[in-house]
């Protein structure tokens, strides 16, 4: 089975084929960084113009990569949510009418199913049941990940996301959008001990996290140093990025040890940070843990990843009709809380 997938939730509009063996046959990105990068952020009615520019020679390139043309397909999956409503409806409207048009199957695909979905598309998957870490831009959950579409959620974010933290303490220290990979490289040259930033909910035994204090607690103290003895932005941010990743690996290596589970995979836009996946990798050794962490363009936004989802939904039956919706707020009816 070969399948088309198509991404457009955020900033990057995305397509790939994916062979049923989850090889990827192309993975084409376009993002849409540069269109963003003057507002600081992602401008959602921009987002959806540049995607409907976009998603005709996007697929276009995905199908002669993949050197497949419709005849050579066996299924469309799209994601339908969560995202920004009027983007999605640009990757979801294209979908129907590609379906529609060559008499494929259509399947929506949820963008966070997506995400941990990618880890299949590596050569050494972990074996099910395993425990998922996703961080990005959007959500901060841990699964307990019993089949590919059989996702329980043990805890989720109750304000910003690990991804959104960065990219809002990137704005205050003035590094543009987004903001997660220049903290990332800068806090490379930096102390991650001369600051210390709160690490929320760490001394709580549940899963679920925080991160929106600790963008106020950046601007604090920067507003303090505008006063007084300036530390370097390289420090701010390892100091930062320490506190963010202190609080990812504790509660992720506490959810494998609660479920007695020995495979952890870290997946979405923050597992491509350096420090998270050096540290996670080194800590998660002494419990004797294994961490899948999928290669970096497969933890950010990409299609491959939701081809790979359209196969399972597909084998499984599960097409969609025409009338697929999209929605903006996770909301996955076989996700048991
Ligand atoms: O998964 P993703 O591409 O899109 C969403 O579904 O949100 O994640 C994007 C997020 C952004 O917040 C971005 O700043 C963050 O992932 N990110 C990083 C790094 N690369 C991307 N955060 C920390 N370190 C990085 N190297
Ligand atoms: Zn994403």
């Amino acid at each position: 089975m070969i399948v088309l997938g198509i991404e457009t939730s955020c900033d990057e509009t995305a397509a790939a084929v994916v062979s049923g063996d989850n090889i990827i046959l192309s993975n084409v990105v376009w993002s849409q960084v540069a269109t963003h990068h003057p507002y600081g952020g992602v401008v959602p009615e921009l987002a959806s113009r540049k995607h409907i520019e976009k998603i005709i020679p996007v697929v276009e390139e995905a199908l002669l990569r993949a050197e497949v043309n419709s005849s050579g397909l066996d299924g469309v999956a799209v994601t339908c949510g969560p995202g920004l409503v009027g983007a999605l409806l640009v990757g979801v409207s294209f979908a129907k009418a590609f379906a529609y048009a060559t008499g494929l199957p259509l399947t929506g695909v949820d963008h966070l199913e997506g995400h941990v979905t990618a880890v299949y598309l590596e050569p050494d998957p972990p074996p099910f049941p395993f425990v998922a870490l996703l961080a990005s831009g959007g959500h901060t959950n841990l699964y307990y990940v019993l089949g590919p579409t059989r996702l329980e959620r043990m805890g989720q974010t109750r304000d910003d996301a690990a991804g959104e933290a960065f990219d809002k303490v990137a704005k205050i220290l003035g590094l543009g959008y987004p903001g997660g990979m220049v903290i990332d490289k800068l806090a490379r040259d930096g102390d991650p001990e001369r600051i210390r930033f709160p690490r929320a909910l760490l001394d709580k035994t549940g899963f679920d996290f925080s991160f929106s204090g600790i963008k106020t607690a950046v601007a604090r103290y920067v507003q303090r140093q505008q006063d007084g003895a300036s530390v370097s932005l390289q420090d701010i941010a390892a100091g930062f990025q320490e506190a963010v990743v202190d609080v990812l690996v504790q509660k992720a290596i506490s959810a494998v040890e609660a479920k007695r589970c020995e495979h952890l995979v870290v997946v979405g836009g923050v597992a491509s940070n350096s420090r998270l996946r050096a540290r996670i990798r080194q800590e998660a050794l002494r419990p004797g843990v294994s961490v899948h962490i999928p290669r970096h363009e497969l933890c950010t936004d990409n299609a491959a990843m939701i081809a790979a989802m359209g196969h399972y939904h597909l084998s499984a039956g599960k097409s969609s009709s025409l009338d697929l919706d999209v929605y903006s707020k996770a909301s996955m009816p076989y996700m048991m809380i």
